[in-house]
């Protein structure tokens, strides 16, 4: 029972399944992460946007609607489920061709294009390789541009953080304070 309870859990991969991503990804998260209150200081029109560890797509789709008809949102994930889920969504929203979604390998964030902003909101925690991750983003990246980093509060101390944020300084990015997100802890990372 207490393995079935594991397995279901995903413990050993620490990677959020899709059915437990409804528990925090509903229509009540508006209330709590206004998509154009946390991101509108980052993202114009017309900008190449990527969003890593997407999940079903709520950022995504307010990241395109964003970036209007002549931007690009490359949203990247791990699960195929999340990926098929946020495709559904983006159909009704209306911004599906605005979105490329990539299905990653857990070592590769496997981004051809050069971006001009990424996302990377409750995820990090959950990338096997820190370091190397901050260095793929890094060198997709275009020079000058941020990277809007956030994590939970109730999975991620103060001190793993700040830990966290070492590994992106030694990466090459510069560390300014972020928006106030709920629930969570932010940075934005200047490339
Ligand atoms: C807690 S969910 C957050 C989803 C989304 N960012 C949101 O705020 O709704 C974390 C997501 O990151 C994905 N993920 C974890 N490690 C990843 C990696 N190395 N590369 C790409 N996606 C990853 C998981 O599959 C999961 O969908």
């Amino acid at each position: 029972m207490s393995a079935l309870f594991e397995k279901l859990m995903n413990r050993d991969e620490k990677v959020c399944p899709w059915w437990l991503a409804w528990t925090f990804d509903n229509p009540l998260r508006k209330w709590l992460h206004d998509p154009r209150q946390i991101l509108g200081d980052y993202i114009k029109e017309g900008m190449t946007v990527a969003d890593i560890g997407c999940g079903m797509g709520y950022f995504s789709v307010a990241m395109a609607r964003m970036i209007g008809p002549t931007g690009r949102v490359i949203a990247v994930d791990l699960q195929q489920m999340m990926l098929d889920l946020l495709r559904k969504r983006a159909f009704r929203a209306g911004v599906a061709d605005r979105i490329n979604t990539i299905l990653a390998a857990p070592e590769d964030i496997s981004i051809a294009e050069p971006a001009d902003f990424v996302l990377a909101f409750w995820m990090v925690h959950e990338v096997k390789d820190i370091p190397r991750f901050f260095g793929q983003v890094a060198s997709v990246l275009k020079p000058g541009s941020r990277m809007l980093y956030a994590e939970p509060r109730i999975h991620v101390t103060q001190r793993r953080f700040d830990d966290i944020l070492g590994f992106a300084k030694a990466a090459g990015f510069s560390v300014e304070p972020g928006p106030a997100v709920g629930m969570s802890r932010a940075a934005v990372l200047v490339r």
